[in-house]
C-alpha cells in the first residue's frame, strides 16, 4: 500500500509507528462519533494462543479501543486453533452470525488470526465464502496486528490478508494485556519439531525456536517486580528447550547445554516468584534431571501435564511418538517414586487409525495404572497435510464406542484419585471469583487441583490455607484456615 509517510523498517519500533497511527484514526473516530470504539478477542485452543492473545489485547487498548463483550464489540477478532476439525466448523458458523451484525451495522471490523490461518485452503475458503472478513494474519505475524489494521483503515483494500509460511522474526516487548494480575505465562519456545503423525502444529507454529535464558529471565525478573507471583513456563515441548536460539547469550556461551531443569532452577530463585509451572512435557523427552529439579524445588509445583495420546505401543509408533506402554509406565512410576505428591494430568486420543479394540484395551489399561488427576479425552480428527490423514480411516460409530469406554475410565479413576486430599489443609493462589456460587473464591493447589471456598474478592491474588472439605470430582470445596 502506498503511504504518505515512511515508516521504520525496523521492528518493534515499526510496530509502535503504526499503533500511533492507528490510534490517530481512533481519536478522528471519537471525534466524529462521540464514542470510543470497543473490541473483542475470542480465543480458541492452548495456552499459546491465549498468550498471543495477551498480545493483541495488549495493542488495542494501545490504540485505543475498548474492550466489551463480544455481542457489543464493533471489532471482533477470532484466535483460532486448529487441531481438531470441529473447530473450523465452529469458526464458520461464528462467521455466519458476525455476517448479518455486519449487514446491520453493529459490527465494523471482523479479524481472524491464529493456527487456522497457516491453512492456504481455509484462508482460501474463507476469502471465498466470507468475503466480508476484513483481517487475516497468522501465527508468525501477529505482532503486526497495528500495521494490518492501519492498512485495512486508512486504504482502499476491504480485505488485508497476510500470512507467512515462516517465522522471518521474533518481536517480544510490544505491549500486552495480562488476564491476570498475579500469574502469566512466559513464551520459552515457540513451534516444535516433533511431527506426531496426528498432528498439525508443527505445520502451523513451524520448527522449534528457543528464547535465550537472558530474555526470558528478564521477563519473569520484571513479573516479578510487578508483583506476580507465579509463572507458567510456556512450549509445546519444554523438555527440549535448547535449540535453535534466537539471539546472542553469554549464559549459553559460558555454558552451551543450558537446558530446561537448569531455566527452571534459575526462574525459581527469583525474589517474589513463589510458584512456577510448565507445559507441555513430552514423555519421551523428561529427564531425571528435570524430576530432580522439580523435587529438590518447592516453588516449582506439584503437577506434570504429560500426554500419553495412546496406551498402545503399536499405536504409539505409528503416532511417531518415540515411547513404548511400557517406557510411560515405567517413567510414571519413577516421577512418583521421586516426587509422591505430584498430580498427573494427560491428554488421550481415541480413533487413531488402525485401532484395534486391544488397543483401546490398552489405553484403558494405562488409564487404570497411571493415576491421573484428570485426562482430556480426544477423538482423533484427520488433518489435512499430515501422515495419518492419509491412513484408513476407523468409522466413527467404532470411534465413538470406545471413546465412551475411554471417558468411562477417566471418570471412574479421576473422581477417586483426584479426592485424595479430602481432609487435608493446602496452600492455594486465590484466583477468580466463583461465577457460580454467590460469595465464593476460587483457588488453585500446587497440584492444579481447584478449590471453592467463601471468601472476601480482596484476597484474590493471595495465598490461602484452606481445609479440603468435600472432593467434588473436578474440584473441591473448602474453607479458609485462619
Ligand atoms: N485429532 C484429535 N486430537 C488431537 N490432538 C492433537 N492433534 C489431534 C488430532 N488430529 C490432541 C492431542 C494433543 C492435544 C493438545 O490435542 O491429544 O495432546
Ligand atoms: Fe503436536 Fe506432537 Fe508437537 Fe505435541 S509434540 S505439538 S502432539 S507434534
Amino acid at each position: 500500500m502506498y503511504y504518505d509517510f515512511v515508516a521504520p523498517t525496523k521492528e518493534p519500533d515499526r510496530q509502535e509507528f503504526f499503533i500511533n497511527k492507528c490510534h490517530e484514526l481512533i481519536e478522528e473516530y471519537i471525534e466524529k462519533k462521540g464514542k470510543t470504539p470497543t473490541y473483542h478477542v475470542t480465543t480458541f485452543g492452548c495456552q499459546m494462543n491465549a498468550r498471543d492473545s495477551e498480545k493483541l489485547t495488549g495493542i488495542l487498548d494501545k490504540i485505543g479501543y475498548t474492550e466489551v463483550e463480544e455481542d457489543e464489540a464493533d471489532f471482533i477478532i477470532y484466535n483460532t486453533c486448529t487441531v481438531r476439525e470441529n473447530a473450523n466448523q465452529r469458526l464458520y458458523g461464528h462467521l455466519g452470525q458476525l455476517k448479518k451484525r455486519k449487514q446491520a451495522g453493529t459490527l465494523q471490523l471482523i479479524g481472524i488470526c491464529g493456527c487456522m490461518m497457516q491453512e492456504p485452503e481455509t484462508v482460501a475458503y474463507i476469502k471465498d465464502k466470507f468475503p466480508f472478513v476484513d483481517l487475516m494474519f497468522g501465527t508468525f505475524n501477529f505482532y503486526k496486528m497495528a500495521e494490518l489494521l492501519y492498512t485495512r483503515l486508512a486504504g482502499e483494500e476491504s480485505q488485508v490478508v497476510e500470512v507467512l509460511s515462516e517465522p522471518e522474526i521474533n518481536v517480544e516487548n510490544l505491549p500486552e494485556r495480562k488476564k491476570y494480575s498475579f500469574k502469566s505465562g512466559v513464551n520459552i519456545m515457540y513451534g516444535c519439531n516433533n511431527f506426531c503423525t496426528y498432528c498439525i502444529v508443527p505445520y502451523v507454529r513451524g520448527r522449534e525456536r528457543s528464547r535465550t535464558p537472558e530474555d526470558i529471565l528478564e521477563e519473569c525478573r520484571t513479573l516479578a517486580a510487578n508483583g506476580y507471583v507465579e509463572i507458567m513456563l510456556l512450549g509445546q515441548n519444554v523438555n527440549s528447550y535448547g535449540v535453535n536460539f534466537l539471539g546472542e547469550s553469554d549464559i549459553l556461551k559460558a555454558n552451551p547445554e543450558y537446558d530446561f531443569p537448569e531455566l527452571l532452577s534459575d526462574v525459581c530463585a527469583i525474589d517474589g516468584i513463589e510458584r512456577v509451572r510448565f507445559m507441555t512435557s513430552h514423555p519421551k523427552d523428561l529427564s531425571d534431571r528435570l524430576i530432580e529439579a522439580i523435587k529438590n524445588n518447592p516453588k516449582v509445583c506439584r503437577h506434570l501435564h504429560l500426554p500419553v495420546q495412546s496406551g498402545s505401543t503399536r499405536i504409539l509408533k505409528a503416532m511417531n511418538r518415540r515411547y513404548t506402554k511400557e517406557q510411560y509406565l515405567e517413567l510414571v512410576d519413577k516421577i512418583r517414586r521421586e516426587i509422591p505428591d505430584i498430580s498427573l494430568t494427560t491428554d488421550i486420543m481415541v480413533g487413531f487409525p488402525g485401532e484395534t479394540e486391544e488397543d483401546i484395551q490398552d489405553t484403558i489399561d494405562v488409564v487404570n495404572k497411571a493415576g491421573y488427576d484428570q485426562a482430556f479425552t480426544f477423538i482423533y480428527s484427520p488433518r489435512t497435510g499430515t501422515p495419518a490423514a492419509k491412513m484408513e480411516q476407523i468409522p466413527a460409530e467404532v470411534t465413538s464406542e470406545r471413546f465412551s469406554r475411554v471417558l468411562e475410565a477417566v471418570r471412574e479413576n479421576s473422581t477417586r484419585i483426584s479426592s485424595r486430599f479430602e481432609g487435608q489443609t493446602v496452600t492455594v493462589l486465590v484466583e477468580d471469583i466463583n461465577d457460580h456460587n454467590e460469595g465464593y473464591l476460587t483457588g488453585r493447589m500446587s497440584q492444579n487441583l481447584v478449590v471453592h471456598f467463601p471468601g472476601d474478592p480482596s484476597l484474590i491474588g493471595t495465598f490461602q490455607k484452606i481445609k479440603l472439605l468435600e472432593a467434588k470430582g473436578f474440584y473441591y470445596l473448602g474453607e479458609l484456615v485462619k
